[in-house]
């Protein structure tokens, strides 16, 4: 079973020990924006440059980019985002509270799985080792009708989203008796389609011509280079391209920490396909995605596939890969084939030809593409919670403990020495230049050995080195291990290739 740490545990020690700060904190902060302290841009970076590593290093066809923010006006009416990216907005007359109708109906479903959960926790007690939760769900009177009602509920709320019926998701708030959790009434306005990309204006001349959106994903700048960057790399198919980098959104419901921000990071990958091999290298990318999270070490079960039964107009197949959060299974990453919707729609509007010469078969065609979507701020999201956890240790004692990854550990080596004279901290410091030339490294010499452990356990650090008056007659020091806190002795013309060896 994955680690389960209280999620507001997670939030403290992420601003506590530099990780992720509220943005703007002393002006009271600005809600859904976040910070990345001195520890979070660290981790932060090594989980892209692993990411980076997997898709445009480890791939042969997959190349990288770095397309601008600003882009065309045009390429968000192409793509859809003008006219389609919103979210139904309801507001309370009363508290004056502006909610999205969607989440509203998804809050209330959820209270009615907890029924099940809650019907499910009691009967495992009550039968024990005999309890089998496939036959109770099955024929349990309480959860069948609990069941009935969740289903009657979606299938009346995606029939309304499918034919955009405002009324009729107002309707169903009504019918199901949802009131605002702040007033507490059900005082509700019409329900209304609110666009969630940021306008700006460029230049000075205020017209409509000038209006920018600050992008709401990347993807859009790899589709409108894809004839620059095939034509120039002389990229053959199948072939990706993939980028990093900001994307922004006006998320109404904004909350749980940097899992649903209005500024936040993507790293996206858009393979491009021969028409007709599609779903064989979705299939292949959705196995492949699936690896790199498992290689971090997390256990499987942390992760599951949501495969969508109703799909976007331009989709033919989409899968979602969910993570076990401190608040649920949700979205991690998206994979989509998207057939040849986004290519044919800038060829569309911009009037250029986005097609491909395929010369083993002597023909054009406009290229089919697999997507690889995921969030950089999410993916740290589920890392630094799996990680972080509280232990007790054999003496009865306690230790915070931020198990990540090594390699995407912020410093890989604490140097300490042992105490503050008898030159140990100049052959400390002398060991940090070493080390420092190969890994991030950081030097402590304040406090009891025992509580500079405890703060490397705290943020991560792999490995701590400890520099003791024996090290100056047999050059050799202590390495201590994290997560076993196993101690051993190393030579230290051996350190460097040893740690390097580990990590
Ligand atoms: N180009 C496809 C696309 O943007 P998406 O499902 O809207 O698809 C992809 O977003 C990923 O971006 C999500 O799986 C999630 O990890 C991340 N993401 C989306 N909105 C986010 C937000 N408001 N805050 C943080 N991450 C977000």
């Amino acid at each position: 079973m994955a680690n389960q740490m209280d999620f507001t545990k997670v939030v403290a020690h992420a601003k506590e020990y530099g990780f992720v700060f509220p943005s703007s904190e002393i002006y009271d902060g600005l809600a859904a924006v976040y910070d990345y302290g001195q520890l979070g841009v660290e981790l932060k970076n090594n989980i892209r440059q692993s990411w980076w590593r997997a898709m445009v290093q480890m791939h042969d066809n997959i190349v990288g980019l770095d397309s601008a923010i600003f882009m065309h006006p045009r390429i968000w009416k192409a793509s859809g985002h003008v006219d389609a990216f919103n979210d139904p907005l309801i507001d309370n007359r009363d508290s004056k509270k502006r909610y999205r109708a969607d989440v509203l109906i998804e809050d209330h479903i959820a209270k009615i799985e907890d029924k099940i959960e809650k019907e499910c926790a009691k009967a495992a007690k009550r039968f024990g080792d005999a309890f089998d939760r496939q036959q109770f769900v099955s024929t349990n009177a309480r959860v069948l009708e609990c069941q009935k009602q969740i289903d009657d509920i979606h299938a009346r709320y995606a029939d309304c989203m499918s034919r955009n019926d405002l009324d009729g998701l107002r309707q169903l708030i009504l019918d199901l008796g949802i009131v605002c959790p702040v007033s507490g009434t059900r005082n509700w306005t019409d329900v209304r389609q609110f666009n969630l990309m940021f306008a700006t204006r460029m230049g000075s001349v205020i017209d409509d011509s000038d209006t920018l959106y600050l992008r709401p994903e990347t993807a859009q700048g790899i589709f409108v280079n894809f004839l620059n960057v095939q034509k120039t790399g002389r990229m053959k198919i199948p072939f990706g391209i993939a980028q990093t980098g900001k994307a922004f959104r006006n998320e109404i419901v904004a909350r749980q920490f940097i899992f649903r921000m209005r500024e936040f990071e993507q790293m996206e990958m858009q393979f491009f396909v021969r028409p007709g091999t599609e779903l064989e290298w979705f299939k292949h990318w959705k196995e492949e995605r699936l690896q790199w999270h498992l290689s971090f070490g997390i256990p499987a079960d942390c992760y599951r596939y949501h495969d969508h039964e109703k799909l976007a107009h331009y989709a033919n197949a989409a899968t979602d890969i969910e993570f076990r959060f401190p608040f649920g299974f949700k979205e991690l990453e998206g994979i989509h084939s998207r057939t040849d919707f986004d290519l044919s729609r800038h060829s569309e509007f911009s009037g250029k030809k986005l097609q491909y010469f395929d010369t083993e078969l002597g023909e054009s065609y406009t290229p089919y593409v697999i997507e690889t979507s995921i969030g950089l701020d999410r993916t740290f999201l589920a890392i630094f919670s799996h990680a972080l956890r509280e232990e007790t240790l054999d003496d009865g004692s306690t230790r915070t403990l931020l198990s990540l990854p090594p390699s995407l550990a912020p410093y890989k080596v604490a140097v300490l020495p042992l105490v503050k004279k008898d030159g140990l901290p100049e052959k400390a410091q002398e060991i940090v230049g070493t080390l420092r030339r190969e890994m991030m490294v950081q030097y402590d010499e304040k406090d009891a050995i025992g509580r500079r452990y405890r703060r490397q356990d705290a943020i991560g650090t792999p490995f701590c080195v400890t520099i003791d008056s024996e090290t100056l007659a047999d050059s050799a020091v202590t390495v201590r291990h994290r997560d076993t806190m196993q101690q051993q002795r190393v030579p230290i013309d051996q350190l460097n290739s040893y740690l390097k060896s580990q990590l």
